[in-house]
């Protein structure tokens, strides 16, 4: 088995997303160690292949460092893709074929892609409810918290009147303020992940006030990430996004420690569900609040 370092190409990038493809569905569907079946169809929606294969160019772009494949007879079998934002760690991609899972590749990516996190105190990972991620996860001295998810369909009464705080539309002039906000939540800038979400997702909202700043990525019907200096922002936030999915989409928010239950109440306000799932892994610090994690950046 060889493990190189990822580069910056669509070549790469595709091979990233056959992995993702191949390990991320539906997991009664796939049995770790067992000869691969064919791929699943590729999904009709073309816009998220897109941002997908953006993505994984973004990380290998800022950090080659830190984004690592294993290959097998020519063959890619995993990949381990990780970042460096201001003294933190982040773990934003890990996957290992289910015909070559539970014989140490997994191990053996996280090992390189954690030597770019060398120096970093604090680190941060969303973790997918798999035992063996949270093995992999625990034995690197992360300390799991498991998350609950929200999801469905926004009941809109439930967000009538839209509260005291102005929320406004952001864009690139607002990067100094998204990177002090993410300095006093979660100890570090997004950094360069801001230009790319901009580029790439529905909309930044705004809060800046004499209270308190925060601010809120919106995707589709998914809130990508937010944070905020006191839950009264973060709160009102949450309620605009969510006034905002279009009608007919799913909601999704997901990877809510016990901390954010500021989050669990406005979900169950508009009538959204309440499941569990996952973790986010933290090392060296707590989970950010009030704070709702993106899978793709921390
Ligand atoms: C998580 C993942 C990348 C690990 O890769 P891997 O090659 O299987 O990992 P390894 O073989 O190095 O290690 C897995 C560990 O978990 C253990 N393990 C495997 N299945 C397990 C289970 N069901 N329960 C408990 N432990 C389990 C293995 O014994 C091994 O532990 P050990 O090395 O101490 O013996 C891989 O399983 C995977 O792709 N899972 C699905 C996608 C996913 O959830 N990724 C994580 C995203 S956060």
């Amino acid at each position: 088995m060889l493990i190189r370092q990822l580069q910056d190409t669509a070549a790469d990038a595709e091979t990233v997303r056959a992995i993702s493809r191949n390990t991320f569905r539906d997991p009664a569907a796939v049995t770790p160690g067992a000869p691969e079946t064919p791929e699943p169809p590729e999904s009709p929606d073309a816009a998220a292949r897109i941002q997908q294969l953006a993505w994984i160019r973004h990380l290998v772009r800022t950090d080659p460092e830190g984004c690592w494949i294993a290959e097998q007879n020519g063959s890619a079998i995993g990949a381990a893709l990780s970042i460096r934002r201001e003294g933190v760690w982040i773990l934003a991609f890990f996957a290992v074929l289910p015909s070559a899972q539970g014989k140490g590749v997994g191990r053996l990516l996280l090992e390189r892609a954690a030597e770019h996190g060398r120096g970093c105190l604090r680190g941060l990972i969303c973790a997918s409810p798999s035992p063996a991620a949270a093995r992999r996860y625990r034995q690197a001295g992360f300390t799991l918290h498991p998350t609950m998810r929200l999801t469905g369909k926004v009941d809109r009464a439930g967000l009538l009147d839209p509260g005291d705080i102005p929320v406004h539309p952001g864009s690139a002039v607002h990067t100094h303020l998204l990177d002090s906000v993410d300095r006093r939540t979660r100890g570090s800038a997004h950094g360069p992940d801001h230009a790319f979400m901009l580029a790439h997702y529905d909309e930044l909202l705004i809060a800046d006030t004499l209270a308190g700043s925060g601010y809120c990525y919106r995707d589709g019907g998914t809130v990508k990430l937010l944070a905020a200096t006191s839950k009264r922002i973060a709160t009102r936030l949450l309620r605009e996004a969510l006034a905002r999915v279009p009608d007919g989409e799913e909601a999704v928010v997901g990877f809510l420690t016990a901390e954010q239950e500021w989050a669990v109440d406005v979900g169950l306000e508009v009538g959204l569900s309440l499941e569990t799932r996952g973790y986010l892994a933290v090392r060296g610090m707590r989970p950010p609040t009030p704070y709702i994690p993106s899978g793709g950046f921390l």
